[in-house]
């Protein structure tokens, strides 16, 4: 049987590959068998593909928004078993293993995964499709929409939106970071920058919530969240169609436009290298601002949510805020998310037997069909990579972070969060006396998946003259 590893290839002997892996997978049971904490891991108990998985992508979805209790059940498996295999499924903790499966994306796919959600609710998206010429050529027009300036652009929509929105709550001293703050600000800037304001912001933030857990996180396969989705979907593509056609209309006519995403998009039609369909068009401006919200508003308001935690950093973001220097409030917010991150693990389907980690203690040979996580958050702290992990500090080398991904799939929005989630940040570490709603309204409640809510106090301008 051929292996490929990267560009290298080797040649195994079938059998003992076979007796290899059935060794490996023994060992992992008795290993887990072994281990009180990975014990506790949600391992499937029932028989059958469909259960097995979806028991466990439940457990997974409801982990996901609980960064200590994932730190605890995979330290046991950064320290002494980086690759796991359990029956179909690999799980990978080790940051150089992670970044290297993330980077082999012909051998780690997305498709498999991805494709038929996607296309069912947005059609063809590059987050669906694997490295091929429709993924390369969608994702460099993707990328041609992104023009010189538009960090400093975004910065000054998001400060002075952010700026607004807190102004607003100030009389009351208190703010609800995800209603009052990010949410709105993301839909904006979905507005002002993207060109896709919607029929208005309530209508805007429930096709983007309902859309989003529909194509990504409806793990379970729940009707209700399939329906919402579903219906979502449609009014959205509705809405865009016109959207598109007008826009198309008015650059014809020769009309005042936008210098938005969208005019970006529409007048890279004209030239046959990157024309897109008016339904190209579509499925990919969709696909980009569904992405561009529940993400920005869960890694705001985990941020904030963990520098709470922390007294001391808390009060020296503060102080970064204060002084109008984002970039380290930056700092602080993204190594705040290490502990909560808002994608902790991310799903690979394995295309063809490959081995991962070769020439290493780890290596590892994984059969085609496998399921494998990279896990996010355990290779944040491996300790390899982030020295004294359990530390929080903002000195730590930015590539070394994984919140956007890594390899061919990394955020296309990564230009937009590194300005967006600080400004976001700064706008509540500003607030005077900055500290969470007391007893439970202090603590972010879920809608599914999603912070729906974080209430934070602070004194009002009153209080603080007073
Ligand atoms: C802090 C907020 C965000 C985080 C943490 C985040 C994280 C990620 C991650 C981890 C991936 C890779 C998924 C994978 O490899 O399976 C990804 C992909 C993607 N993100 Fe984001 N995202 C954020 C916000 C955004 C925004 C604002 C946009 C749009 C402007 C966006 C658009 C995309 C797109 C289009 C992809 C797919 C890229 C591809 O397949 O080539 N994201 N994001």
């Amino acid at each position: 049987m051929a292996l490929r590893t990267g560009s290298r290839t080797m040649v195994l002997d079938g059998a003992n590959a076979r007796l290899r892996a059935d060794r490996r997978q023994r060992q992992a049971r008795d290993f887990l068998a072994r281990s009180s904490t990975a014990a506790a891991l949600p391992l499937p108990t029932v028989t059958g593909k469909a259960a097995r998985t979806g028991l466990l992508k439940g457990a997974t979805v409801k982990l996901a928004n609980n960064g200590p209790l994932i730190r605890k059940l995979t330290w046991p498996l950064l320290r002494f078993k980086p690759i796991l295999s359990v029956g179909k499924l690999v799980f990978v903790t080790r940051h150089e293993d992670v970044c290297e499966l993330l980077a082999r994306d012909e051998d780690f796919t997305v498709a498999e995964g991805n494709a038929a959600t996607m296309d069912r609710v947005n059609g063809p998206f590059i987050l669906g499709m694997d490295r091929s010429p429709q993924y390369l050529r969608e994702r460099s027009i993707l990328q041609r929409c992104i023009h010189e300036g538009d960090a400093d652009r975004i910065r000054a929509f998001v400060a002075a939106t952010a700026a607004e929105l807190v102004e607003r709550r100030q009389g009351s001293g208190r703010l609800d970071v995800v209603q009052d703050l990010a949410r709105p600000a993301a839909v904006r800037l979905l507005a002002s920058y993207f060109g896709v304001p919607g029929p208005d912001e309530p209508t805007m933030m429930r096709w983007m919530r309902t859309i989003f857990h529909e194509t990504f996180l409806n793990v379970g396969g729940d009707p209700q969240v399939r329906r919402a989705g579903e219906a979502s979907a449609a009014e959205f593509h509705a809405y865009a169609d016109h959207l598109i056609g007008s826009r198309r209309s008015q650059i014809e006519l020769g009309e005042p436009t936008p210098d938005d995403f969208l005019t970006r998009l529409v007048r890279l039609q004209r030239d046959p290298e990157t024309r897109l369909s008016d339904e190209g068009v579509r499925r990919n401006l969709g696909g980009v601002v569904v992405g561009a919200v529940e993400t920005t508003s869960k890694a705001t308001a985990h941020a904030i949510d963990e520098l709470l935690r922390r007294g001391d950093a808390l009060r020296r973001a503060q102080r970064a805020a204060s002084a109008d220097d984002v970039d380290e409030v930056g700092r602080y917010a993204f190594e705040a998310l290490r502990f909560n991150p808002i994608n902790p693990v991310l799903s690979r389907h394995v295309a063809r037997a490959t081995v991962l980690a070769a020439g290493t203690r780890r290596e590892h040979c994984i059969p085609p069909g496998r399921t494998v996580y990279a896990g996010v958050l355990p290779a944040m702290f491996d300790p390899s990579v982030f020295d004294r992990p359990g530390e929080f500090r903002v000195d730590r080398p930015a590539t070394a972070y994984l919140h956007f991904g890594h390899g061919l799939h990394t955020c296309f929005g990564r230009y937009v969060n590194l300005v967006q989630v600080p400004e976001l940040a700064a706008a509540v570490l500003r607030l005077k006396n900055l500290r969470r709603a007391p007893g439970a309204e202090g603590t972010i409640v879920y809608d599914g998946p999603f912070p729906d809510r974080l209430l934070v106090d602070f004194d009002t301008v009153e209080e603080g003259r007073a």
